[in-house]
């Protein structure tokens, strides 16, 4: 039986970290088992946003694929292609964009937070406008069944299943209309307890350094409650303790449970052994990190041969879209 196709994208503005594992690369990986992947690098996406200092987009490129492949992402299984490589989503764009009413992307939740969220950085243009036309694109495009995607790229997915409508009632069936395969919000916060996120500088990378995380271990926002060593914690509000819950062994999950509320352990010494487990719980990421950047001819070929996939997919559905609005030439 053929797999059902699934297409996720990640914009390049840096190496990944703990935020992208929890909540979306992990979840990739386990789709990988049942669903034949298309993942890629959203390069022109981060475009919209980082139009006026572009070269963290380049930069980052090679590095997120090998974080992916470092965490396990498999490109035997999975196809990992870059966008700016594959023009045919540009044509794509162009052409559901003669059929996107502006109404549309004006009311788009996400687009309104993120004007205000990036309000220093000026985008109220054009192309941030069309993000999610661009994206629609990059889903049509492998007429996918599903994209997993975070609750805030839902409402992307929901206009892409209306672009594929609308494109379809113009000019006859052309585009299958995906599903959102909702990933979980992960429980895992900044060390501020904001949303982990580059532009908070709260994050801790998949491939940060053990000092490093010391460091940043020390400084993460406990139980904004517990004020002294004697007062009693309140695990179900703490961030570190959400880090044990998925680094530390349940045996001692539950004592530092019992410890926290009882106060019988202190956030210093709660931190240090968190900071242990993790540790240990990225070495092997980490080494696999060091094996691809050792290799990294392997790596280009990787994405070459994925970005090969995408392209034969890809000439067919334009060749079929120029059928369809019949400018064939
Ligand atoms: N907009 C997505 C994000 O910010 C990235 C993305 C671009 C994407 N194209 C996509 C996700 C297509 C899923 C499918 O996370
Ligand atoms: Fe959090 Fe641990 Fe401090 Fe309790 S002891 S508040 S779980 S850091």
């Amino acid at each position: 039986m053929k797999k059902k196709r699934i297409v996720s994208g990640m914009r390049p503005t840096g190496k990944l970290h703990l935020g992208h594992l929890h909540g979306a690369l992990l979840n990739w990986k386990k789709l990988q088992e049942e669903f034949d992947c298309f993942y890629f690098i959203a390069d022109w996406h981060a475009l919209t946003s980082e139009y006026a200092h572009p070269d963290i987009i380049g930069e980052s490129t090679y590095e997120i694929v090998i974080d992916w492949m470092s965490m396990g992402l498999d490109p035997e299984r999975s196809t990992f292609f870059v966008q700016s490589d594959l023009v045919e989503h540009a044509e794509l764009h162009l052409i559901f964009s003669m059929i996107t009413p502006l109404p549309w992307l004006e009311r788009n939740p996400t687009y309104k937070e993120q004007l205000q969220e990036l309000s220093q950085k000026n985008v109220s243009t054009y192309g941030f406008l069309g993000y999610p036309v661009l994206q629609a694109a990059d889903i049509l495009m492998y007429k996918a069944n599903g994209v997993p995607v975070g609750e805030d790229q839902a409402p992307h997915v929901e206009l892409t299943r209306e672009i594929a409508r609308r494109f379809n009632h113009l000019y006859g069936p052309v585009f299958p209309e995906p599903d959102t395969l909702l990933t979980p919000t992960s429980k895992l916060l900044g060390l501020d307890r904001r949303k982990m996120s580059k532009s908070y500088g709260n994050s801790i990378l998949l491939s940060e350094a053990d000092d490093e995380i010391d460091r940043k271990v020390s400084r993460m926002i406990t139980d904004p409650q517990r004020a002294r060593k004697d007062d009693p914690g309140d695990p179900d509000v703490c961030n570190v303790f959400s880090f044990h819950e998925i680094y530390t062994d349940a045996d001692t999950v539950k004592r530092i449970d019992g410890e926290c509320r009882a106060a019988e352990i202190g956030c210093v010494a709660c931190k240090k052994l968190m900071a242990e487990n993790l540790k240990k719980g990225l070495a092997p990421i980490k080494e696999k990190r060091k094996e691809l950047e050792a290799d990294m001819a392997r790596v280009r070929d990787i994405v070459a041969d994925g970005n090969a996939r995408a392209r034969a997919i890809a000439k067919e559905t334009m060749n079929e879209v120029r059928r369809a609005i019949k400018i064939v030439n």
